[in-house]
């Protein structure tokens, strides 16, 4: 054999190696464009969506308007685009790959396929049910897509709760720069050694301190900060948690801070719903001298909070100092009826506190029952409340927001919803002594991984319009397997 021949033997080889074991149920790109939908049709301010530069690949749809390609006629303008494709055929119900025909409908009424694409369909099963892959290839046109779904966008101003599975409006994050009292929306968390504490560059007595904040750049500005002393140990961690955090579709989402010192600060995320916190970003191992600006990027489907922890140095002179902490427009938290559960043991037990007129407050146990920490719980994405003789009582700055709560029936949604006081009128009796605390049990673990795709940029400015985010495609190749 000569070497060419060799050469082409060894690819076709490697070829039939790799789609013979490649399994698009597992190796499959995502696209998330709720805009897909057939329910989404292209108006005057919308940009439309094109396949022409998709790869050919095999792909999973994963927006919350459906994972499905429609199997009946999809009419031109809907699905964002001009041209759209639905699918003739059937989705198989056996485990085989199946060849297709996918339709461009030009509006032709006598032919609702002028343009057929040949695609290919599989019908995978996970834990939680059955998806269907597609394999795509791009359009020949444009503006023509790939339908997906057919469910109603959420409203304008609300997000889609995938947790929940539904809409929720939501409300920008309380930026907060320590100005005021307190930590604004952020809390301290319990379980670790050190609390942070704030100061002004005024008060600063030793040479560790910034003498400005980074608010006001004055003397007397405040910001947040750990420091060594004889009591604070090396390696000793404070923790600020923020409020729960839903992402919304259409922009991105980051926490945005400032940051100086010679300890370690590190931020994490964690799904609200029982998932283990996870490292995002941390400060690199140099002392930083000057208020520092960062973005973290934060990429979550389930609603999620944001951690940031502080850790001194061994030098024995470490401090970390912390100042305007916000989080951009594509992050936003529940509105109004939101409630959380603060300074428990641990996740998912704590004082309930409800969200009302842009401050959190604490419900009065008069006439508390089992349904209602049911429905607590059920609102905070666990299956039912536990008996707990536990009480987390809150600081007396916090309002008492609610009293007599009584809820029918553990199928109301929110606590809010229940009949109860007026917001802000309680009995008397009522202080924090009795605030209402809670243990619920049943945790959910998200079934979303964010493993393993790769991202590649949209190479159309038809795809991703500037300032304003449709989604977004992950094309992942399949892998290559080694050649025996
Ligand atoms: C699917 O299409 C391919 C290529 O067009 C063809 O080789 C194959 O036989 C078809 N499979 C079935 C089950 O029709
Ligand atoms: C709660 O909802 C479930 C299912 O929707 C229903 O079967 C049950 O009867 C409801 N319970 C009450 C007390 O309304
Ligand atoms: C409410 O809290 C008070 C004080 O802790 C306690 O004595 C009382 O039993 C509680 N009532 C209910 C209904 O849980």
């Amino acid at each position: 054999m000569d070497q060419l021949r060799v050469v082409r033997m060894i690819v076709l080889l490697f070829l039939s190696t790799v789609s013979s074991t490649t399994d698009p149920c597992q190796h499959h790109g995502v696209i998330n464009q709720a805009r897909r939908s057939s329910a989404a049709t292209v108006d005057d301010s919308d940009l439309v969506i094109c396949d022409i530069y998709l790869d050919k690949g095999w792909y999973r749809f994963t927006s919350y308007t459906g994972g499905e390609i429609p199997t009946s006629c999809v009419q031109p303008y809907q699905c964002s685009t001009e041209v759209p494709l639905w699918m003739d055929g059937t989705l198989p119900e056996g485990d085989d790959i199946v060849n297709r025909t996918a339709c461009g409908n030009l509006g032709d009424p006598s032919d609702c396929c002028t343009i057929p694409i040949d695609i290919r369909v599989k019908r995978c099963t996970e834990p939680s049910g059955v998806f269907y892959v597609y394999e795509l290839q791009p359009t020949y046109s444009c503006p023509m897509a790939y339908c997906a779904g057919s469910l109603p966008l959420c409203p304008d101003g609300e997000v889609y709760d995938d947790f929940h599975k539904h809409c929720i409006e939501t409300r920008p994050v309380v930026p907060c720069d320590f100005e005021g009292h307190g930590f604004c929306e952020w809390l301290q968390e319990r379980d670790d050694e050190l609390d942070w504490t704030k100061t002004t560059g005024h008060h600063s007595s030793g040479s560790v301190l910034p003498g400005l904040d980074h608010t006001l750049g004055t003397a007397t500005g405040s910001y947040a900060f750990i420091r060594s002393s004889a009591s604070n140990q090396p390696g000793y961690r404070a923790r600020l948690i923020s409020p729960v955090i839903v992402t919304s579709k259409t922009d991105t989402c980051n926490v945005n801070f400032y940051y100086q010192g010679s300890g370690t600060l590190r931020v994490y995320k964690k799904g609200y719903h029982g998932s283990r916190k996870s490292l995002v970003w941390r400060s690199p191992p140099i002392m930083v001298t000057a208020w520092t600006a960062t973005v973290v990027s934060l990429v979550h489907t389930n609603p999620f909070q944001v951690i940031i922890e502080g850790t001194l140095g061994s030098d024995g002179q470490s401090a970390v100092f912390l100042d305007d902490v916000s989080f951009s427009t594509g992050c936003s938290s529940e509105v109004d009826g939101a409630v959380r559960l603060v300074d428990g043991a641990r996740f998912g037990e704590g004082r309930v506190e409800v969200y009302y007129d842009h401050e959190w407050g604490t419900i009065c146990n008069r006439s508390w029952t089992q349904t209602n920490g049911d429905v607590i719980c059920s609102q905070l994405g666990y299956t039912s409340a536990v008996p707990t003789s536990r009480q987390y009582p809150a600081p007396s700055a916090t309002p008492i927001h609610l009293d007599e709560v009584s809820c029918s029936s553990a199928n109301v949604t929110k606590i809010s919803a229940c009949s109860h006081s007026r917001w802000g009128h309680y009995h008397p009796h009522c202080d924090h002594q009795r605030d209402v605390s809670v243990a619920c049990t049943g945790e959910h673990t998200s079934l979303t991984s964010l493993c393993c795709h790769l991202t590649l940029p949209l190479p159309s400015p038809i795809l991703m319009p500037q300032g304003r985010d449709y989604g977004s495609v992950q094309y992942q190749p399949p892998p290559l397997s080694p050649v025996i």
